[in-house]
């Protein structure tokens, strides 16, 4: 999952084609447009209502290096990886990310367009099926409300989930199309954002992190489904460079280990497309 700043993206790109090598049987598909189901490799669907996920991993399982390193160094700059991207934000209602993931991508757009945008119209026949609004609404979380306010995404009318002091901090300070939706408690309780974002409309939840999120949507048993993409590097970490996990701020104890079940393998040269069911 590369959210690549503009310069990065694949204008004009044709769509990659995955290989599917592993599919489990019985999943609910939509009608693809045929750019996308021949990019895909086959058909997709979700049971809904659903929360999934999508983030890129290297194959030691570093997510991001913490610093100013651009997330396209760990996904290699991957056509595919940006195609399935874009796929998954067509098909979602509302993309949820944390404070750290909108801080260092201010000029980030969570659209299907911005990181494909080739195959835009295509995205756009996908959600007008699935009865969609033009763009996925971006959802941020955050509990101080220390966010950049001049991100390029919030002028697009996202929504900001924070906590009372979170909100105190952003008074003012937001664009005019972006709303602020307080919680009572001092924490952002996931089940307590899908339970907002439910009342909203939303019945398929996307998050594509960070970490930190995920972590924290997993621990929560919000999440359905996790799209991971195993993107053929290594980064390494060291006591003096710790970088970041596919999951951060949480650790289960060994009898509490979450369980997934495999439900499809596609690759793309040496990329690797993973989608795990945790229901
Ligand atoms: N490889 C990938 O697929 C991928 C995907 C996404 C992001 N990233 C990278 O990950 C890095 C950011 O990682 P991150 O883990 O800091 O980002 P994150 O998970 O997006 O954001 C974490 C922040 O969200 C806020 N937050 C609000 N509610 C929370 C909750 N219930 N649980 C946890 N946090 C909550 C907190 O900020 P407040 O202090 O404001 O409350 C927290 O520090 C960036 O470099 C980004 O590029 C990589």
């Amino acid at each position: 999952m590369d959210g690549s700043d503009p310069a990065d993206r694949s204008a004009g790109a044709a769509s990659p084609r995955l290989e599917t090598l592993f599919e489990a049987g019985g999943g609910r598909s939509v009608e693809l447009p045929k750019r996308l189901r021949d990019g895909y490799g086959g058909g997709l669907g979700f049971a809904t209502p659903i929360v999934f996920a999508n983030l890129v991993s290297t194959l030691d399982g570093v997510t991001a290096f913490g610093d100013d390193t651009p997330p396209s160094v760990i996904s290699a700059k991957s056509p595919a990886d940006r195609f399935v991207m874009g796929l998954l934000r067509a098909c979602a209602s509302a993309v949820v990310v944390g404070a750290g993931t909108l801080r260092p991508a201010v000029k980030h757009r969570w659209t299907p367009d911005h990181v494909f945008p080739s195959l835009a119209d295509d995205f756009r026949r996908l959600r007008i099926s699935l009865g969609l609004t033009d763009i996925p609404k971006l959802v941020v979380l955050t509990r101080t409300g220390d966010i950049r306010t001049s991100a390029a995404s919030l002028e697009d009318g996202a929504l900001i989930i924070t906590t009372t002091m979170g909100a105190e901090h952003l008074r003012g300070k937001v664009p005019r199309a972006t709303a602020i939706r307080t919680v009572m408690s001092g924490r952002i309780e996931p089940v307590e954002v899908v339970e907002i974002l439910r009342r909203d409309g939303h019945d398929t939840i996307l998050t594509e992190g960070g970490p930190h999120i995920l972590g924290s949507f997993l621990r929560s048993g919000a999440l359905d489904e996790l799209f991971l993409t195993l993107s053929p590097r290594v980064a390494g970490r060291s006591r003096a460079v710790p970088r970041l996990g596919l999951v951060e701020g949480m650790a289960l104890d060994p009898d509490q280990i979450l369980r997934a079940t495999l439900l499809s393998v596609k690759r793309h040269e040496s990329h690797v497309f993973l989608r795990y069911g945790f229901r």
